[in-house]
Parts: C-alpha cells; structure tokens; sequence
C-alpha cells in the first residue's frame, strides 16, 4: 500500500480518520496525503463582494486547519502533503483519489454537521457508493 488520502473536514470524526489514517501508513511505510475541500456557496441572495469575503474567508480557514494538521504531525516526525480543492465535497474526494491512484481513502463516518440521524453522513455515504478504491470508513 503506497498511498494513503486522508479527507479532512475539520471535524473531530475527520481527525479519528486522520489517526487511522495515520497509523495505517505508518504500518504499511505509505504516503499520506490530507485532503480538504472548500464548499461551494449556494447562496443566491449574496452579491458578488460578500461571496468574494465568505470565499476567502472558508479558503483561509481551510488553509489554517490544514497547516495545523500538517505541523503536527510533522512534530511526530510524519510528513504529510496537504490539499486543498473548491467545490462539491464528495466528488472532489473521488477525483483527487482517482488523479492520485491511491490506494486507500480514508473517511470519517461523520463530519462537521454530525447528526447522528444517518448511518453515515452525505459525503461518506457518496464516497463509498462511487468509490474505485478501498475506502476505510472511520467510526
Ligand atoms: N469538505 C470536506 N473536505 C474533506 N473531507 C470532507 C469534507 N466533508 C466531509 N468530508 C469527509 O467525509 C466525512 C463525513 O462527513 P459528511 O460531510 O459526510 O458528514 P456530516 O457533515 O456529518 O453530514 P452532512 O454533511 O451530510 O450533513 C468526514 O469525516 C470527512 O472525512
Ligand atoms: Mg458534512
């Protein structure tokens, strides 16, 4: 196993994943790579500038956690690529894994919406529906 990519949200169900995640690669002397995507605004009552400042203000964020995560794990002597994507959860998960040819992809079963009331939420359950590669789906 060569490749591990970790889809990171924010949430703590993702950071579970990205434990896992971790100790997978670790185990298996793989690559890892955490993943982030920035959602798209559906808003249509919002003008161009407020949606410019919502963008850049989700993109900045997005970034933040990402360096976060990257620099910790960095202090236990891991070195993780991060990546940043715009647009529709899921199915950019799907195609950054397929563009990679990884050969795990890691979810959590929840993410920052985190109601319970599904099995698995949106983007997970999309994920292991469309999926090529073997997905590990993190409790
Ligand atoms: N924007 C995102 N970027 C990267 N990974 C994501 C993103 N959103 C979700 N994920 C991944 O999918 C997992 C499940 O999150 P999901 O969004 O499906 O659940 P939820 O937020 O609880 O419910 P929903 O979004 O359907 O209301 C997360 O733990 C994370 O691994
Ligand atoms: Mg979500």
């Amino acid at each position: 196993m060569k490749k591990i990519l970790v889809a990171h949200d924010g949430s703590k169900a993702s950071d579970k994943a990205l434990k896992a995640g971790v100790e997978m690669a670790l185990r298996f002397e793989s690559s890892i790579t955490v993943l982030s995507i920035v959602p798209e605004l559906y808003l249509t009552e919002l003008n161009d500038v407020d949606r410019q400042r919502i963008m850049t203000a989700l993109t900045d964020e997005t970034q933040k956690a990402l360096d976060k995560v990257r620099s910790t794990l960095s202090a236990k002597s891991i070195e993780a690529k991060t990546i940043m994507r715009q647009g529709q959860a899921a199915e950019k998960i799907l195609e950054t894994a397929k563009k990679m040819k990884v050969d795990l992809l890691v979810v959590g079963s929840h993410g920052r919406h985190g109601t319970k009331k599904f099995l698995l939420g949106s983007v997970s359950a999309k994920v292991v529906d469309y999926s090529t590669c073997p997905v590990l789906v993190v409790k």
